[in-house]
């Protein structure tokens, strides 16, 4: 597959998280020389296939599983040392080169065990209406601190251990009177417990830890080809997403000039990838939500179970009214439709083209998610097809039926659909021609 007319890209999933971004990734990687993640932490789960092998990268670009492409995790990260070593050490394990190829910045900013305990304990103790669903792994509270700056701790305190030891005593001073103060936390943590323990990951990144933006700027500089591999979906961005029920960083492709610290002008093609449905994990409003056997179909067939946390995706029809939002702030110039292959076998498929809210149509994106939650979806109803798509390679190879569904999605979103994944592995994937 090739698609080197795109220029330097980014991924962009325009739904709520796990569209098939890692696979979309892998594929393009074939004609890139750099892989950048830019926002988002371990809460991401990208899945790639490659032959009977199945991996989940978390923290790492999924470009790792190329030696030849350079990854890169910019300053725009949240990271968690002891994930990621983690998730070097299985990865080396199962043959993976992990060296000169893996690049991380010192700005990014180090998730700490205090903010996954109150990532739980905010979650534990919201009334359960305010409950997002997050992934438990710290992100909130570690971008909480970020931006407010007091208490924050990025990759390069680790090198000066001094000043890392004060500034962490200071602190975890503050968030034990926090912790006990707010959630009536007795299990305090230990500065120099932790410090110890920080030192320790500090000497095993040191080899990849540098100033990620020179080496973007060098890169481009030099004309190598970089691939933007966004974490979450745009549905899930901090500023345009559902919110509250977001993540807490610009998952929606903006993030891509503050994350990875390049210049807006650095990006000449965004490919928006989609599911040929929807899907969504935690909570939130989700207006085309299958509560029914065709959404529980939907997530058997589809395998619709989290990458990182194992729950079981909720599943709905294909929300072109949402998906066209996103659209809008993260800009595709082209879609990727994936698993259109789930959808085999079901009479007939809609898609949702608006909103009605007392029983009046929107014409916008609600801004509030207590309205969303309270839209009733407008469908358009589309045929069905029954055969098995995951021997198609080429556009004609698809059914009819199937090849009038994805025109719709592409008119109703209002950009071109350039693939079609048509099931998990790396080749079951049709490039449409450029003309269609
Ligand atoms: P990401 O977070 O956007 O990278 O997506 P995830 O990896 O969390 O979830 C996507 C899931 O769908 C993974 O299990 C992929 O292997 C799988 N997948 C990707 N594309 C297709 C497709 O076209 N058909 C099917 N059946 N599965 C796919
Ligand atoms: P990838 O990159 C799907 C969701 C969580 C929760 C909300 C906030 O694999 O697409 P957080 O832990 O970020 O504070 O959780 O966002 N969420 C994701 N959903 N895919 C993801 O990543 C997600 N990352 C976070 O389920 O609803
Ligand atoms: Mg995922």
């Amino acid at each position: 597959m090739t698609l080197r007319e795109l220029g330097n890209t980014c991924v962009v999933g325009l739904q709520w998280g796990d569209e098939g971004k890692g696979k979309v990734v892998d594929l393009l990687l074939a004609d890139f020389d750099v892989v950048v993640r830019y926002a988002g932490g371990a809460n991401a789960g990208h899945t790639v296939v490659i032959g009977a092998e199945s991996f989940a990268l978390h923290q790492l670009p999924s470009g790792i599983l190329r030696p030849d492409v350079i990854s890169v995790i910019t300053g725009g990260t949240v990271i968690d040392p002891a994930v990621l070593l983690g998730e070097i050490a299985s990865l080396r394990e199962r043959g993976v080169q992990i060296g000169a190829n893996l690049r991380i910045s010192d700005r990014a900013h180090l998730v700490l065990p205090y903010h996954r305990r109150e990532d739980v304990l905010a979650e534990r103790t919201a009334p359960a209406a305010h409950r997002l669903g997050t992934t438990a792994r710290g992100i909130g509270p570690c971008y909480a601190d970020k931006h407010a700056r007091h208490w924050a701790i990025r990759v390069c305190d680790l090198y000066d251990p001094p000043w890392f030891r004060s500034r962490l005593a200071a602190i975890v001073a503050h968030k034990n009177a926090y912790l006990a103060g707010v959630f009536g936390e007795r299990d305090m943590f230990d500065a120099d417990r932790l410090a110890d323990e920080y030192l320790a990951f500090a000497e095993q990144l040191r080899p990849f830890v540098c100033n990620t933006t020179v080496l973007l700027h060098n890169l481009l500089r030099s004309g190598r080809r970089i691939l933007f591999e966004s974490a979450q979906g745009a549905l899930l961005d901090v500023d345009h997403g559902t919110y509250p029920y977001v993540t807490s960083s610009s998952a929606g492709g903006g993030g891509v000039a503050s994350g990875a610290g390049v210049p807006l002008t650095a990006v000449q093609s965004v490919v928006g990838v989609v599911k040929a449905y929807a899907t969504r994990v935690g909570s939130g409003p989700f207006p085309t939500e299958l509560t029914d056997e065709v959404g529980a179909a939907i997530r058997t067939r589809g395998r619709e179970f989290g990458t990182t946390t194992g729950r079981p995706r909720r599943c709905g029809w294909f929300d072109a009214f949402a998906t066209a939002y996103a659209a809008l702030f993260a800009g595709p110039t082209c879609l990727a439709v994936l698993h259109l292959d789930t959808l085999s076998g079901l009479d007939e498929l809609k898609v949702c083209i608006g909103y009605k809210h007392g029983g009046r149509r929107l014409t916008e994106f609600p801004a509030a998610a207590h309205l969303l939650a309270e839209v009733e979806p407008v469908y358009e109803t589309l045929s069905g097809w029954t055969a098995d798509l995951g021997a198609c390679r080429r556009w004609e190879d698809l059914p009819e039926a199937a090849r009038r569904y994805v025109s719709r999605l592409g008119e109703l979103v209002g950009v071109p659909v350039r693939m079609i994944g048509v099931g998990p592995a790396r080749e079951q994937m049709i490039l449409m021609p450029q003309e269609t």
